[in-house]
């Protein structure tokens, strides 16, 4: 399985399931089931999906250990703005029914972020998480945490695609060994780039689907990456890129699509 190390030496499969928007109850339940069967070891949720609880089901009765399976949930905005992240902790980890998560994250650099991040790493310490993580922080978020002598996250989630390589934000993180995982890593399920001629190009030389090329993208970019689907073909077909890679033409293709223009919600607006 292909995977990455955190800094503080905890494996991460490099291919985690996403679960956004995906309806609470048999969809998700079935995604993941299927997902889990497929091969991924690693599931995306977060509390705001509102889907917690079928993804924990799904856990249980799936067949495999608990320790075997990478599970990630984020703290929302308004937990963190009402500086009640303990509670918004403990409510998701019940809904999960775990008894710990393997990363925990802080959805967005809202007002409150550092006392949020503080939580974090009180839980951390007391072995609830086994990794502190940020998504859609950006240098200057970063840049805090480290004045305020914090550790820094092991992890930040950010948008990356195609169109969106994020090259300065994803730099800075290698730097700090920080480990960037890519969300909306197919452009999201508005700005679906896998009708783009270069991406069905490479495609076609390696024998693939525009969407394995594209994420065997961000894998060779050394990112976590994090589809989303409820189509049992397309779960499959995304974790089946273990076949082949991209070489140093297909990336210089690849580069050549960024337009630098987010699908997603803007980190800027944030101080
Ligand atoms: N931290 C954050 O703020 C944040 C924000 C957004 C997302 N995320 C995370 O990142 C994950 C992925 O992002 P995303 O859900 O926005 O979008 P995405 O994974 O980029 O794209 C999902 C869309 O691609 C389609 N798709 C997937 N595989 C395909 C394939 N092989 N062929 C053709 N179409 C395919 C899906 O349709 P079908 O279902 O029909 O296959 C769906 O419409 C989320 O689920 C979530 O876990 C985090």
């Amino acid at each position: 399985m292909l995977e990455l190390t955190m800094y503080n030496n905890v494996k991460i499969p490099q291919i985690g399931f996403g679960v956004y928007q995906l309806m609470r109850g048999k969809t998700t339940y079935d995604a993941v089931l299927e997902a889990l069967a497929d091969g991924y070891r690693h599931i995306d949720t977060a509390k705001i999906y509102g889907n917690e609880k079928s993804v924990g089901k799904a856990i249980k009765e799936c067949g495999l250990p608990r320790e075997q399976i990478f599970v990630t949930t984020k703290m929302w905005n308004s937990d963190i703005i009402a500086r009640k992240g303990k509670k918004a902790f403990l409510t998701s980890l019940k809904k999960l029914g775990l008894e710990y998560v393997d990363l925990y994250l802080l959805h967005w650099p809202v007002d409150g972020y550092i006392e949020a991040y503080k939580t974090l790493i009180e839980l951390y310490n007391e072995g609830k998480i086994r990794a502190i993580g940020v998504s859609n922080f950006l240098i200057r978020h970063l840049e805090e945490i480290k004045k305020q002598g914090l550790m820094l996250p092991m992890v930040n989630q950010i948008e990356v695609n195609p169109q969106f390589s994020n090259d300065e934000l994803v730099d800075y993180c290698k730097k700090n060994n920080i480990i960037v995982e890519s969300w909306s890593p197919l452009g999201g399920s508005r700005h679906n780039i896998l009708d783009n001629e270069v991406i069905k190009h490479i495609a076609d030389i390696h024998n693939v689907t525009p969407s394995q090329v594209v994420i065997r993208w961000h894998i060779d970019r050394g990112l976590v990456v994090l589809p989303r689907s409820k189509n049992p073909i397309h779960i499959k077909e995304n974790f089946d890129v273990e076949k082949f890679s991209l070489d140093e033409e297909d990336m210089k293709l690849m580069k050549s699509l960024n337009i630098n223009i987010r699908t997603g919600g803007d980190p800027e607006q944030y101080k």
